[in-house]
């Protein structure tokens, strides 16, 4: 089973972050972390910090060989109707994970573009809510 996950701006500083919101791992232990969790899952990891490369990859998933898609699309959660319309246009198993509770933050966190356009949003629990995301779509019987 394979599941492409997608980390936006600012995740690659994982470890350097308030840590109260985002807990004191980097981004390469919590690859490590959902590797050895879920043996099974042939994950493809990406991070980038630019809006257009993100949209690209989701395009390039369109024809590509994934099971599901994972997104922490990160603030462009807040802000990106382009990243949004390329979630809407994948037809694929897709899931929002936040490390932190967006909904119990600066007001304008609250504002999610990309809920209404993926299967469930996951959030509040740091790396708990990547695993309970792909716990989901196990359940689903998807990866
Ligand atoms: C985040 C929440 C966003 O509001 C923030 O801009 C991030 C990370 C999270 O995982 O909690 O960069 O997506």
């Amino acid at each position: 089973m394979t599941l492409l996950v997608i980390h936006g701006p600012n995740l690659n500083m994982l470890g350097r972050r308030q840590a109260s919101h985002y807990g004191q791992f980097t981004l390469e232990e919590l690859h490590e972390k959902l590797i050895e969790t879920f043996p099974e899952i042939d994950f493809s990891f990406f991070q980038s910090n630019h809006e257009g490369d993100i949209i690209d990859v989701i395009h390039d998933a369109m024809d590509a060989d994934f099971d599901a898609l994972l997104i922490n699309p990160g603030a462009y959660t807040h802000t990106s109707v382009a990243i949004r319309d390329a979630l809407d246009m994948i037809q694929m198993p897709k899931v929002e994970v936040h490390l932190s509770d967006i909904e119990n933050r600066e007001p304008f966190r609250k504002v999610n573009l990309i809920k209404d356009v993926v299967d469930k949003t996951f959030m509040g629990n740091k790396v708990e809510s990547y695993l309970e995301a792909i716990e989901f779509l196990q359940t689903k019987g998807v990866v």
